[in-house]
């Protein structure tokens, strides 16, 4: 495929100049490097009031087109995806470019099969084994759209998203490997299709063969329904603008929202900032350890490496099993170049002791990345110097499953890093700086620091929440006119380098996971003796932040330690246990306003043990029992 890598910094800026005064020129030139069954009508047309963005509209292609068939010819025999399992004694999977081609193919047909059109939803909910990566191409293959739901979470959490999107089948696997323990996959999932009528097949593979029960007419076993398909499947044609995933990422109710991305916009945009965050040459082997169940896995796993015909590696396992050393043990046996994590995941193993690291050959490791949270000052220091050794850049990617692709970092060995900073908006990306009234401040040569908004549209845009526009349109884009509002603050600095500083809204980031207090707790009000609760994060030495619940009681039940572990187990009950909280309150009241809004700004203070300066609390209804919290606040 033709190179999209900006190679130095005056073109990383002459990019970026034509990007923002020639948006549609600048972009028409890198789509045109794709393959296309028909070139688009019209680049760009968009209206942030309504609000609705089209790219490339009228434009018809493929996007496994673009990830395996144009790369036969050239790259057949290289590697496409190298497979890690979670045990270090079972054999890793080299997955070549025509292998998967062939792979994809074929159990695209045996979605067809089952009854799978184009337009279908398929639910994905899957280990880290490389048949979730065929599963989604083969969806893609056959303009199916895939809901992959990350395999950490609860039966009830799959069946709200398979009812949300209309899921005809769903794709799973008997069990899986996690470290030490075994989950059992099939299980939840049985118990989630109780709730689930719209699901018409059940598609099991089997990871492991322990004998797995299986509902006669829907479930049925990969291998069988293999050996009934054809192997060739022509790529169905697609608009740019047709669907391509449903991802789901919590928002400030307790409803998910499915965010919806298109063909293609987004693989243009998450092509161009693979290749150029960071600029990978020929041979060399990236490894992004997110699970796919998340956008980075969607988006730097699968679609932007296998677009550019770059090695990638998925692993099934954890970072501790059998020991903290497993990561750059992989590193050193895989000889990975390019290594892409997360902040919560370098904390953890930046506590343990250092012969981890040091009983293994990094050298081969070239450029190193974050992604999913701030990543604060110490932990940086420690993957640069740890890991990198010093030699290799550090690129701090913000962006959210929303934005579908990087949009504010360095380019790898180009921009200048500076710890801590996510450094320069990436070529097409328009940030802005919003001050308390709403107005943007402008950029100049001052150190400011506002919510981050984006005044101009990318490709990768989400184009809508499924099924509720109107949420689409309140979320992101009623907080300021004409623009995109991300949730997230940032920092300015007088060079123009960004720092993202956090949410600003009801989400809360816990190891990387995007998570929604409303819904917790809505979890947590479901046990018989809570009237109500609110949750909040505070900071963690390792998660980056932990959930702080505040719960009250009714009258005369006793508060205990079995009434607390109840609680936690209701949550991971209904959300999985990521969402658990880490701290619980009994308390009698929680601080409101008049108008019975809970102030979380208080709470947030408290579970923080930042009870000197509570900030104003003239509009509280109920100040005493702000004391009340406090002075049983943990420390
Ligand atoms: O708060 C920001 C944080 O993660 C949020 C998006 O979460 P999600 O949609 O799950 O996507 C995560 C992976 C892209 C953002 O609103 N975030 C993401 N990357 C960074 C970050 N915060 C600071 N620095 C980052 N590099």
């Amino acid at each position: 495929m033709e190179n999209l890598q900006l190679r130095s910094f005056a073109d990383y800026k002459k990019a970026y100049k034509k990007s923002i005064t020639d948006p549609e020129a600048f972009w028409d030139e890198i789509a045109t490097t794709f393959k296309w069954q028909k070139k688009w009508d019209s680049t760009l047309e968009w209206d942030f009031e309504k609000p609705e963005v089209k790219w490339f509209k009228g434009g018809k292609l493929n996007i496994t087109e673009n990830c395996l068939d144009r790369h036969l010819e050239t790259l057949g025999n290289k590697t496409a995806i190298i497979w890690e399992p979670n045990d270090p004694d079972e054999e890793s999977r080299y997955i070549t470019y025509r292998q998967l081609f062939v792979k994809v193919s074929h159990f695209a047909n045996v979605l067809k099969n089952n009854g799978i059109k184009k337009g279908d939803k398929v639910c994905l909910y899957m280990p880290m084994i490389p048949e979730l990566a065929i599963a989604m191409l083969a969806c893609a293959r056959i303009g199916a759209v895939h809901s992959i739901v990350f395999a950490g979470f609860s039966s009830s959490a799959i069946a709200r998203r398979i009812n949300d999107s209309n899921c005809k089948m769903l794709v799973t696997a008997n069990e899986v490997y996690r470290g030490a323990k075994k989950v059992n996959l099939k299980e939840m999932c049985d118990k989630a299709l109780e709730e689930t009528p719209g699901i018409e097949t059940v598609i099991v593979y089997r990871r492991t063969v322990e004998p797995t029960p299986m509902k006669e007419g829907r479930d049925k076993f990969w291998f069988d329904e293999l050996q009934k398909a054809e192997k060739e499947c022509p790529a169905e044609v697609m608009d740019a603008e047709d669907l391509l995933f449903i991802l789901y990422t919590s928002g400030s109710t307790g409803k998910p929202k499915g965010m919806v991305h298109t063909v293609g916009g987004y693989m243009v945009g998450t092509t161009y900032t693979f290749q150029n965050v960071f600029q990978l040459e020929k041979d060399d082997v990236y490894w992004c350890t997110a699970d796919i169940g998340w956008i980075t896995g969607h988006s730097y796993i699968i679609y932007g490496p296998l677009a550019s015909g770059a090695t990638t590696v998925m692993f099934e396992g954890i970072p501790s099993y059998p020991d903290y050393g497993r990561f750059w043990d992989i590193v050193d046996k895989l000889k990975v170049t390019h290594f892409y994590t997360a902040p919560t995941a370098i904390r953890s193993l930046a506590k343990q002791p250092l012969n981890f690291v040091e009983s293994h050959d990094l050298s081969s490791l070239k450029v190193l990345g974050s992604v999913g949270e701030p990543i604060n000052e110490e932990a940086w220091h420690w993957y640069n110097d740890n890991i990198g050794k010093g030699n290799c850049p550090v690129v701090d990617t913000w962006w959210q499953t929303e934005t579908g692709a990087i949009m504010i970092s360095p380019l790898a060995g180009i921009t200048p890093t500076r710890p801590t900073f996510a450094t320069l908006p990436l070529p097409g990306v328009q940030p802005a700086l919003m001050d308390d009234q709403g107005e943007e401040i402008p950029n100049t040569s001052e150190p400011v620091e506002g919510r981050l908004a984006i005044k101009f549209p990318w490709p990768s845009i989400a184009r809508t929440i499924y099924g509720d526009h109107q949420r689409y349109k309140e979320v992101y884009f009623s907080t300021f006119k004409n623009k995109y509002f991300t949730g997230d603050g940032a920092y300015r600095d007088a060079t123009g380098n960004y720092r993202i500083t956090g949410r600003v809204d009801d989400i809360v980031i816990v190891s990387g996971h995007n998570l929604g207090t409303a819904a917790i707790e809505n979890a947590i009000d479901e046990h018989e003796h809570v009237v109500e609760s609110a949750v909040v994060g505070f900071p963690h030495e390792v998660k980056g932040n932990a959930l702080y619940a505040y719960v009250i009681l009714y009258n005369k039940v006793e508060p205990s330690e079995e009434l607390e572990k109840e609680i936690k187990n209701i949550v991971s009950q209904t959300l999985g246990p990521i969402a658990k909280p880490e701290k619980i309150q009994f308390v009698s009241g929680l601080p409101k306003t008049r108008s019975g809004k809970i102030m979380r700004r208080i709470l947030r203070k408290i579970a923080s043990n930042d009870t000197e300066n509570l900030g104003d609390t003239s509009t509280l209804l109920n100040p005493e029992v702000v004391e009340e919290i406090k002075s049983g606040a943990l420390n």
